[in-house]
This record gives C-alpha cells, sequence and structure tokens, in this order.
C-alpha cells in the first residue's frame, strides 16, 4: 500500500487514481494522520499539494515520524515544501504565483544511481505543469537538485542518503507529460511496491468479506436507482448473498422515460435479484406541486425518498422475519476522501446527497463494498461482473432527477415533456456513437415560451435546452462542440420539435462549469 497524505489541493484525489491506475493500491488519509495510528505499513508516502503556505500559523503539519522510518517519501508541490522546511532549507513567496507550463532541465548524477532514480527514463527538458505561489530557495541539508526550471532553481530534490524526494512540479495532471512516469518511477521502482490491484483479485474479496460480515442467514436491503453504483453494488451483493439480498427501487416520478420496467428488465430479469418496486411517484408530485427552488425540491425529494424507504423497508423486514440487519449503501471512494478530509467537507454548492438521513433511524448496519473504489474501477468491476456495456457506461443521473431538469414548477405535464425530449436526445446520442464520448447529457424544460411557426399556423409553446459535456470528475467540464455533432444537433433538434407536442424550440447549452454548473438547477 501507498499512503498519500492528503494536505487539502484539489487535485490530491488524482494521485491516488494515477497510483491504482498502475494497479497499485493506494489510501488517501487527511495530513493529520499519525504514524503510530496507522493501520497498516505503507511501502511508500506521498505527501500532496496544499492551498496554504508553511508559514500560515494554521498551515497543516506532517508528523515527524514519516520521515523517522526507511520509508521512501515524494513531496509533491506543499509536500516538497513542508518537507524542506522541516529538514532545515528555506522556503519563500515567489514574486508572482507561477501557474502553467514550464521546462524541466534534468540533471543526473552517475555517481549515485538512486537518486536518479525519480526522473529514469525521462528526457530533459520535459514539459511540466507548474501550480504555486511559495518555493524552496535553499534546500535542506545533504539534498541534491535534480531538476531545475527557468524560475524554480529546486524544482526536483533528492536526499543524499535517504529515500527522501521532492518536486515542485504536479505529477498527477495529465499536462505534465511525464507526470505518470515519475509517479510510476517511485512508486514501482523506489518504493518496490508490486502491482496486485485488480478489480479481479478486489471481486474475489470482496464476496468474501460481505460472506463473512452478513453471515449464513443475515439480509440486507439496498436502494437502486438503475445507475451504475447502485447496480454494481446490487449484484456484487447478489453474487456474494443471493436471495438475502433485497433490492428497492423507489419510482419518484420524475425518472427517465420507461426506467422503472427497464430496471426491472435488468435486475429480475437478467440478474435474479430480489426487486422491489414502489410506486410513490404521485407522493412525490403532490409535494412538489406549487415548488419552484430549486434545494426546496432536493430537500422534498431526499425526504420524501427516506420516508418511502424505510416505510418500504419494513414491510420486506416484516415478511422475512425480521432478519434485515444491514443497509447497502453504493458510497464511491471521492465521498469517502470528500468526508473524511481535514478541512471538512467542502462548501455546499448543491445539495447532492439526498440519501444521508437515511441510517439515523433505522437501526440497520451500513455495508459499503464500492467505498474503496473510484468510478472507473466500479465501471471496471461492473464489466468484470458481466453487466452489459450499455449499463457500465451509463451517464450519472441526478437523485431528484427530472424535477431539476423541469425549470421552475414540477407538474405531471412538464415532466412528461422533459422526460420525452430527453429520451429522443440521448437515443440520437447513441445512434450516432457520441455516447461515450460525452460525459454527460440530458434535455432541460425551460419555463419560457416563444414563438414559432408550424405549418401555416403561428405556434407559441416551450423552449428545450440540451446540454452535453465531457469531464473527468464533474468538478469542472467542457461543452461538446464539433461541426458533425452540431449538424447531429440539427437532426435532434427538428425529432424534438416533431414529435414533443409542446416543444416548439431547440437551443444548446454552450456554458463551461465553472463558472455554470452541469445541472441548470
Ligand atoms: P452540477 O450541476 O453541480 O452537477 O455541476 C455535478 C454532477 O452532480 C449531479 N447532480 C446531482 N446528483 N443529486 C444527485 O444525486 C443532486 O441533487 C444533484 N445535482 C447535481 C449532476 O447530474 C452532475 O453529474
Amino acid at each position: 500500500t501507498i499512503l498519500i497524505l492528503d494536505f487539502g489541493s484539489q487535485t490530491s484525489h488524482l494521485i491516488a487514481r494515477r497510483i491504482r491506475e498502475f494497479g497499485i493500491y493506494c489510501e488517501l488519509l487527511p495530513c493529520t494522520q499519525k504514524m503510530a495510528d496507522l493501520h497498516f505499513k505503507p511501502k511508500g508516502i506521498i505527501l500532496s499539494g496544499s492551498p496554504y503556505s508553511v508559514y500560515d500559523s494554521d498551515a497543516p503539519r506532517v508528523d515527524p515520524a514519516v520521515f523517522e522510518s526507511d520509508v521512501p517519501v515524494l513531496g509533491i508541490c506543499y509536500g516538497l515544501q513542508e518537507m524542506t522546511k522541516l529538514m532545515g532549507g528555506k522556503v519563500e513567496a515567489c514574486e508572482h504565483r507561477e501557474y502553467g507550463y514550464a521546462m524541466l532541465d534534468i540533471h543526473r548524477f552517475p555517481d549515485h544511481p538512486f537518486a536518479d532514480k525519480l526522473l529514469q527514463g525521462i528526457q530533459g527538458p520535459a514539459e511540466v505543469w507548474m501550480s504555486h505561489g511559495d518555493q524552496v530557495t535553499g534546500a535542506a541539508e545533504n539534498f541534491l537538485v535534480i531538476g531545475t526550471t527557468g524560475t524554480a532553481p529546486f524544482a526536483a530534490v533528492v536526499h543524499k542518503d535517504k529515500p527522501f524526494f521532492g518536486i515542485q512540479l504536479h505529477p498527477e495532471l495529465t499536462h505534465t507529460a511525464c507526470g505518470k512516469d515519475v509517479l510510476r518511477n517511485f512508486v514501482t521502482s523506489i518504493c518496490q511496491a508490486s502491482p496486485s490491484w485488480t478489480m479481479e483479485s478486489f471481486v474475489e474479496k470482496e464476496i468474501a468479506r460481505i460472506q463473512q460480515i452478513v453471515g449464513p442467514t443475515g439480509r440486507v436491503i439496498g436502494a437502486v436507482s438503475g445507475g451504475v453504483d447502485s447496480t454494481v453494488a446490487a449484484k456484487l451483493m447478489h453474487e456474494a448473498i443471493g436471495d438475502r439480498f433485497h433490492a428497492i427501487l423507489v419510482d419518484n416520478g420524475v425518472m427517465r422515460l420507461d426506467e422503472c420496467a427497464n430496471v426491472k428488465k435488468m435486475l429480475v430479469d437478467k440478474m435474479g435479484i430480489n426487486l422491489k418496486i414502489a410506486d410513490a411517484s404521485d407522493l412525490f408530485l403532490d409535494r412538489l406541486a406549487g415548488v419552484t427552488d430549486p434545494e426546496k425540491k432536493r430537500k422534498i425529494i431526499g425526504n420524501t425518498f427516506i420516508e418511502v424507504f424505510e416505510a418500504e423497508a419494513a414491510i420486506v423486514d416484516k415478511e422475512c422475519g425480521g432478519e434485515i440487519e444491514y443497509l447497502l449503501q453504493g458510497t464511491l471512494y471521492p465521498d469517502v476522501i470528500e468526508s473524511i478530509s481535514f478541512k471538512g467537507p467542502s462548501a455546499t454548492i448543491k445539495t447532492h446527497h439526498n440519501v444521508g438521513g437515511l441510517l439515523e433511524d433505522m437501526k440497520l448496519k451500513l455495508i459499503e463494498p464500492l467505498r474503496e473504489l473510484f468510478k472507473d474501477e466500479v465501471r471496471e468491476l461492473g464489466r468484470i461482473l458481466g453487466l452489459d456495456d450499455e449499463l457500465v457506461w451509463r451517464h450519472p443521473f441526478p437523485g431528484p432527477g427530472i424535477a431539476i431538469r423541469v425549470l421552475g414548477e414540477v407538474t405531471r405535464e412538464q415532466v412528461q415533456i422533459a422526460r420525452l425530449a430527453d429520451h429522443i436526445y440521448i437515443e440520437e446520442i447513441k445512434k450516432g456513437g457520441y455516447y461515450r464520448q460525452i460525459s454527460q447529457a440530458y434535455a432541460a424544460l425551460l419555463p419560457i415560451k416563444a414563438v414559432g411557426v408550424m405549418g401555416d399556423k403561428r405556434t407559441y409553446e416551450q423552449v428545450i435546452a440540451l446540454r452535453a459535456v465531457e469531464t473527468t470528475d464533474f468538478m469542472s467540464a467542457d461543452v461538446m462542440i464539433g461541426a458533425e455533432w452540431f449538424l447531429t444537433l440539427k437532426r435532434i433538434s427538428s425529432r424534438i420539435i416533431n414529435e414533443v407536442k409542446g416543444v416548439n424550440r431547440v437551443v444548446y447549452d454552450i456554458s463551461s462549469k465553472p463558472p455554470a454548473t452541469i445541472e441548470w438547477e
């Protein structure tokens, strides 16, 4: 295991992702982690970047014990500065914050082959990405300089006798083309970690772990949504305990077209999972009547979901003699990272997680088989478990569903219009072969009317906005563009206007995130 200590940089989780991509297991823990309390012995430790300055009075500090064993350490950006300061070197503010590309010159030490290991195989000058306000201006004693840039005389350093490395550049970003090699050199050649983290081995271990936790008679209940995470989690659970896993699908009235029937086909007919569909669409839609505020919509849907799920779970529990002990949740690693961050969860822009209150009064114990995994690992796991490609690569869909894609008041009629337009949109995206390239696409129904002409009649109807974005982490996103794509959009527009009653105009949203968000509400 490689340990990554997170000092709060926006990109710390990317370090973990890169290392997992090499098939090497790593854990990201808050920088406040004490070495003495660690539950495993790491083969190497990486110190991440940080928004702080090492001289800030409230700056996060590394446990000096990190440097007291012979475990290799790699400090990245703040990590390098923190290491330098701790060992008596000098760190100062740059005159101008450096943000962007720089050329890294590499210095080799033929008499000291260990020093060359970090940048082995990398040709200098190499294009690297810098993002820092402070930098090392005097290396600590016994450090050799293995990399410099025009503005950073200590861009990469190594201790003469100990396996301590530091780099100012960001190897976790794809902008740094040699970044993967730097990280790979560190974890394989310096830490000697072996690639044993595969989804195949994960399946075996996780199924055994679930069986052990749940025991030979215990039962588990969990909500499914038709999305990748809950379906993969359900499939894994079914493999482990068969019919003792009970899935519940709550129809909240704002799901995609024919979603319940499709989930039933997939989970029940194909996978043989024990599924109960709770049609609560009227309850949800009645409670949403007259509500236009997006956060209020989220709250109503979140709370109603909990209420319905709890009631259904109680019925299922009664039916099987009160043997349900566990609640399955498809929590992923990024949520775990966020919840353990030393800064606390980041500022709420939208309340995305709407099942948080579920456990409090249900007296169930939580089981989270995906909590160590990144999204791409979950997709790979789904593939290994034999799920259809269509499901494995499905776009994410928000919990509040079409309610936040019908702008303004949510009525049954408005939901149906948005649903039909969305269905046509996604169908055409798949036909055109764009589905995998796009990370998320949907149709939103705007609460405004526009004038149009159909035959020789004037129309006065609503507007559909189409959105399609490309992103890897959904924190920032680019709009999908391209000449061919625009021709496809034109075709989609005419299909929607012809086939969906109540719509006479289609627009394409060309805003990036930030400053826009992916959803309109
Ligand atoms: P935004 O709109 O914040 O969306 O750029 C980022 C990602 O989160 C999804 N999203 C939600 N998911 N409940 C969810 O489960 C929500 O309330 C919610 N709001 C946004 C959005 O679809 C995108 O993938």
